[in-house]
């Protein structure tokens, strides 16, 4: 297991599973006046039918499958572990193994338990111990069927998140007066009153009018509990059996600067991936997850080029990012990759196979450099639920037809797979 190259695919519980009915998403997607285009409900079934899709994965030729585990079935109810859900899991590593396909587990992707959220989510420095006390329940239960695992998927995403609203108040409040200008109608009354009720929503549902679940605005206090949750569990994880390979995964866009931009550009990568590296040095790898690339100039990041191809998220094609970021982080960290996430949401498949093989050149050329690359993890195996976004977008390798949850695998899933033997000769 050691020296193979990791060639594979990525899900999310959340995103694929269904009925994560204990989880602060299922209540938010529920919501009256919920900003989900739709809620997830049996999402594409993958809880019951995760045997054909990792059928599907291996006779592809992958030889890895990362996916999550859900920390609102384990424990639904602070304390409580649910002995079901573990044997679920343990099932489902089982299987991997028993396909010879390497698991990758993902700790926290994104939904936790309503019951944090209630108790103060991710701005509660107490979350560090609880997320710490449920992978320490994790590892005791199935440690002797993992090999690596991913703590926590993007911690950087409270950081980025909060940035992106920080532009959008710019931007909003540059669109109010050009529409004042041109005489249309912007209502920010109205704006004000569905966030009221929204607020008000909150204040029934988790106690709290602007819960802090893990995707919120989060600043330097909820970044410093995001580490500490990370070191605590790495702790607990190292504890039981030291052998296990643990890293934090992050978020990061190929930051390139141009005429001027290059002090803003600097202060953007060291917010995304600088200021980490002090607390992560000493992990055994790290998940690089990456999509596109930013480009910034003096005023901050520019449009997506005129003729740039746009994936269903508005992210400029470009496949070249990856190789570019795993370069900078080799440089500025220097321990293992291992490439956790990249893909692109589109609907024309062709597509999806020029990014994979121009990504995968890329990190040809960083092992030919003698980068230390322990896999390629596309996103995503399925077509999924994107969060706000609901089943619109399609990352997959394999497209799902939801009423009767059939599996169509896209020709991508095939020109992966063979990558498995290039990489491993
Ligand atoms: C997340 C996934 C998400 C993907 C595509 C990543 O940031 O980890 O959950 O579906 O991006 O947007």
């Amino acid at each position: 297991m050691e020296n193979k190259f990791l060639v594979g695919a990525s899900t999310a519980a959340h995103q694929v599973e269904g009925n994560n009915i204990h989880s602060d998403f299922w209540a938010m997607e529920n919501m009256e006046f919920s900003n989900f285009d739709e809620p997830s409900l049996d999402a594409v079934d993958h809880y019951n039918r995760y045997k054909e899709d990792i059928d599907l994965l291996s006779n592809a030729g992958l030889n890895s499958y990362r996916f999550s585990i859900e920390w609102a079935r384990i424990e639904p109810e602070q304390g409580k572990f649910n002995a079901e859900a573990i044997n679920h899991y343990r099932d489902v590593l089982a299987y991997c193994h028993e396909k010879n396909v390497i698991p990758v587990v993902t700790l926290h992707h994104f939904s936790s338990p309503k019951w944090l959220i209630d108790l103060g989510g991710w701005k509660n420095p107490a979350t560090a111990d609880y997320f710490a006390a449920y992978s320490r329940k994790v590892v005791q239960e199935l440690g002797t069927l993992l090999h690596y695992i991913c703590t926590i998927n993007e911690a950087n995403m409270g950081i980025q998140i909060a940035a992106i609203s920080e532009r959008f108040k710019k931007q909003a409040m540059q669109q109010q007066t050009k529409n004042i200008q041109v005489g249309l109608n912007f209502d920010p009354e109205k704006m004000i009153e569905k966030m009221k009720k929204v607020a008000e929503e909150n204040q029934v549902l988790f106690n709290n009018p602007k819960p802090a679940i893990f995707l919120s605005e989060l600043g330097a206090e909820g970044d410093a509990i995001i580490i500490e949750a990370h070191k605590k569990a790495k702790a607990e994880i190292k504890k039981i059996n030291p052998e296990l390979k643990v890293g934090m995964t992050l978020s990061l866009h190929d930051i390139q600067a141009i005429n001027g931009g290059e002090e803003l550009a600097d202060k953007e990568w060291k917010e995304e991936f600088g200021h980490y590296i002090e607390h992560i040095q000493e992990d055994d790898f790290i998940g690089i997850q990456n999509y596109t690339r930013s480009v910034i100039g003096p005023e901050g990041i520019l449009p997506v080029p005129e003729d740039a191809i746009l994936t269903q998220m508005s992210h400029e094609f470009y496949p070249q990012a990856l190789e570019n970021v795993l370069r900078r982080v080799h440089k500025e960290l220097g321990i293992p990759m291992l490439v956790t996430e990249n893909g692109i949401g589109i609907d024309d498949d062709r597509l999806r196979v020029r990014f994979i093989n121009e990504a995968l050149e890329g990190v040809q050329r960083c092992i030919d450099d003698g980068l230390s690359v322990l896999g390629y993890l596309h996103w995503s195996l399925l077509d999924n639920f994107e969060w706000q976004k609901g089943y619109s977008k399609t990352f997959g390798l394999i497209a799902v037809d939801r009423k009767t949850q059939t599996r169509y695998p896209k020709p991508s899933l095939k020109v992966l797979g063979q990558f498995t033997d290039k990489f491993n000769n």
